[in-house]
């Protein structure tokens, strides 16, 4: 079944040629356009309609439907709708919530072919089938696409234990990790490890609204050893508006992903306290020294080059400069650090979930696991702040908390 899927892919994806450099794909080149996608299906009964071979194609289903999961699925659907490659249908499980008018999210986003309250205004392509219930959503796929809040992914893949389709294939979309008694867990290898499945990653510099009205903008996939499998998620991501490259380096690709919100919450604090581009940018630059340093102190395999990546400095970028985190951490500052981020991000995310706040607590626990807070200031300092141990000004205040050891590649000893 595998092989058969894979020489097609090949045969169908000339441009992906090997490089032998570090950043080992050129993006997937798009030559069709991806709009006026238009496939008919059954609306959610499990339209079966442009099947060749059951075994022959990836048959895909988006676990979450958020702002982000619902982006990947419009994405997904031009795809699945034009490649033989993949099945026409992509099944969309959605975390069933009543709407204000009465009806269940699922229902209207199948009748109206828009996520109204995740992704209001937006198609997501006639072929994506909202499904409310999570082991139907699953059963048929071998492409299972993991994009829900870091907090719930365990407790689905719980769900999903002896439910999926033997051979499946997963990714992670998801940013953040998890922190156990033996120390960090991805959430791809929690997803691995769960459901006894590969699991790579796809990050980047990613604001769903932006992809959603088809703004030019880049992806990375990280895999851990089957490129050609990586290469399948890139094609099946992959728009003339998204391109998608692959890279060997998935705790790389996941951390900087992960990482990258702690750093947006310092980003917004500094726009709180009304702190200027300087301050900025010199907080991404700290942020993306200790990103880089926790990542390989955590794991040696990773890549310098992945840094570079959309996943890596173009991540950090967008998201200290327009992300959820950077907002709510900026209306934090705003309020002197009197109104709790869970109050800012009700009222201003209107159930949207903020992870840099998670996140921070996450890499706090590991850095007092470990004694590394002295080498980590900005990460720590973030982290104190949300709990309100520290005041939001503190976030420009800690150069006296300057690592002193040089085990910090990068670090630059200040002088004043
Ligand atoms: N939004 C973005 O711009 C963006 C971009 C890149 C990556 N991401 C990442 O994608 C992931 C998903 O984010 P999103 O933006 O799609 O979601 P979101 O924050 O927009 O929405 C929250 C989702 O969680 C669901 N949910 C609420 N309670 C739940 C429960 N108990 N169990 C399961 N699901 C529940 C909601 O139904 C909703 O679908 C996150 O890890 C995020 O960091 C987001």
């Amino acid at each position: 079944m595998v092989s058969s899927f894979f020489s097609l892919f090949t045969c169908m994806a000339p441009a992906m040629e090997e490089r032998r450099d570090a950043i080992e794909e050129a993006p997937v080149p798009r030559a069709e356009s991806d709009r006026g996608v238009s496939v008919a299906v059954d609306g959610g009964g499990g339209s079966d309609r442009g099947a060749t071979s059951e075994q022959s194609y990836g048959r895909v289903a988006v676990i979450g439907s958020g702002n982000w999961g619902s982006v990947a699925a419009k994405l997904i659907a031009s795809n699945a709708a034009k490649h033989p490659m993949f099945h026409d249908e992509v099944r969309m499980w959605v975390y069933e919530e009543t709407l204000p008018n009465g009806e269940k999210l699922s229902h209207t986003i199948n009748q109206t072919n828009e996520n109204c309250k995740y992704l209001p205004g937006i198609k997501l392509g006639v072929n994506v089938v909202a499904d409310p219930d999570l082991e139907n959503a699953v059963k048929e796929a071998n492409m299972l696409v993991f994009v829900t809040p870091h907090q719930f992914v365990e407790g689905i893949c719980k769900r999903l234990v002896g439910k999926i389709r033997p051979g499946a294939e997963a990714i992670s979309l998801i940013k953040g990790m998890e922190v156990k008694m033996e120390g960090p867990c991805m959430i791809s290898k929690l997803i691995s490890d769960m459901l006894g499945i590969n699991c790579c990653v796809l990050m980047g510099a990613n604001i769903a609204n932006e992809i959603a009205v088809e703004k030019f903008s880049e992806a990375t996939v990280g895999y851990r050893q089957d490129k050609e499998v990586a290469q399948r998620w890139a094609r099946l991501f992959g728009t003339s508006y998204f391109l998608v490259s692959v890279v060997q380096d998935v705790e790389g690709v996941e951390l900087c992903g992960t990482l990258k919100n702690v750093v947006a919450i310092a980003a917004g604090l500094v726009d709180g306290l009304d702190m200027g581009n300087n301050t900025k940018a010199a907080i991404m630059r700290i942020g993306l020294r200790e990103m880089r340093a926790f990542s390989k102190l955590l794991f040696s395999s990773v890549r310098d080059s992945t840094f570079f990546e959309s996943c890596g400095v173009a991540d950090l970028i967008t998201t200290c400069l327009g992300g959820r985190n950077r907002r709510v951490a900026e209306a934090f500052a705003r309020s002197g650090g009197k109104r709790s981020f869970d109050e800012l991000e009700a009222e201003l995310l209107q159930g949207q979930k903020l992870q840099g706040v998670s996140t921070a607590k996450e890499v706090y626990e590991v850095l007092s696991n470990r004694g590394w807070q002295g080498l980590f200031p900005l990460f720590t300092t973030v982290h104190e702040i949300c709990v309100g141990e520290l005041p939001p000004t503190a976030i420009v205040e800690y150069s006296e908390h300057s690592p002193n050891v040089s085990i910090m590649e990068g670090f630059t000893q200040h002088y004043y």
